[in-house]
């Protein structure tokens, strides 16, 4: 059978671990090459391995996106290294979230996420585009369900802040974007059991951590939390040409908790 990314070479921000890594693995497995980018050079050999054994090529490139130095200078690398290459998919996937009450929240903490979860996208896509193919190449920005949805306990006026914005830029790229034969959407997870969730709860007052991790599965109509590859299906879909004429969309995978 036809591999549906035979061919193709896709760069996934925060592919070392979570999310980023279960959607390497699915592209590698589909006939992709993969470019994983994330800080920790050691999680990145690591999840490289992981990737190679579902059959791709991978390069792996150690830089913290929040600094917009080292997303130049993480481009110029990619454009020497990948010169005979076009790149076809971009999934826009690290993030950070710090849930904190409004009164306690610092200029650091805002510009922390603002930097990773919204600057990040914008101008790594920015500076990506001449390498991208046109028509034809795809951009997945990762959103989260924190952008239309709020929870007690959860004070995330900054992390709904980026999501929210990542999602009027993931319309408004796709928008511009969209004559030049490039795609821009959204995927807008629900909750996920990865180390980005487990470091939110274990920052919080050690009587609310047992009681969120308790009840926020008895608010998925599903019955449970997301796991890293229920993503993986539409992950797919969207760096395929089989999503040849989806752009602009914020695609929800969240188990049904939007419907409460
Ligand atoms: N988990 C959830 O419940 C959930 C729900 C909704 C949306 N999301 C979104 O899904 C995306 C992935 O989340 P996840 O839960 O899979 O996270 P995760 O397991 O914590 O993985 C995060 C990845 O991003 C990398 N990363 C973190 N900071 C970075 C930086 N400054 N520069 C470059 N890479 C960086 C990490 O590697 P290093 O630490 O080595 O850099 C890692 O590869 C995020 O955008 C998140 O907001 C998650």
């Amino acid at each position: 059978m036809t591999k549906r990314l035979a061919g193709k070479l896709a760069v996934i921000t925060g592919g070392s671990e979570g999310l980023g890594l279960a959607i390497a693995k699915a592209y590698a497995s589909e006939g992709a090459d993969i470019i994983l980018v994330a800080r920790d050079q050691a999680k990145l050999g690591l999840a490289a391995t992981q990737v190679r054994e579902c059959g791709a090529e991978v390069q792996t490139y150690a830089s913290d996106l929040s600094d917009g130095k080292n997303r130049e200078e993480l481009v110029d690398t990619l454009a020497i290294i990948n010169r005979n290459r076009k790149i076809d998919v971009l999934v826009n996937n690290a993030g950070t979230s710090v849930f904190t009450p409004l009164g306690r929240i610092t200029t650091r903490e805002f510009e922390g996420q603002v930097n990773l979860n919204v600057a990040a996208p914008l101008f790594l896509t920015q500076s990506l585009l001449p390498l991208m193919r046109k028509p034809g190449a795809s951009v997945i920005n990762m959103s989260s369900y924190f952008a239309d949805k709020l929870l007690w306990n959860r004070p995330s006026s900054v992390y709904s802040l980026t999501k929210g914005a990542l999602n009027s830029l993931t319309k408004a790229m796709a928008f511009e974007l969209a004559p030049e034969g490039i795609r821009v959407n959204a995927i807008s997870p629900g909750t996920v059991d990865t180390a980005l969730r487990r470091n939110t709860i274990s920052r919080l007052p050690t009587e609310q951590q047992a009681e969120i991790a308790e009840s926020i599965s008895s608010l998925y109509p599903s019955g449970r939390i997301g796991r890293t590859d229920d993503f993986n299906g539409l992950a797919v879909y969207l760096a395929s040409d089989d999503s040849a004429w989806t752009t602009g969309a914020i695609l929800k995978v969240d188990g049904g908790l939007s419907l409460s």
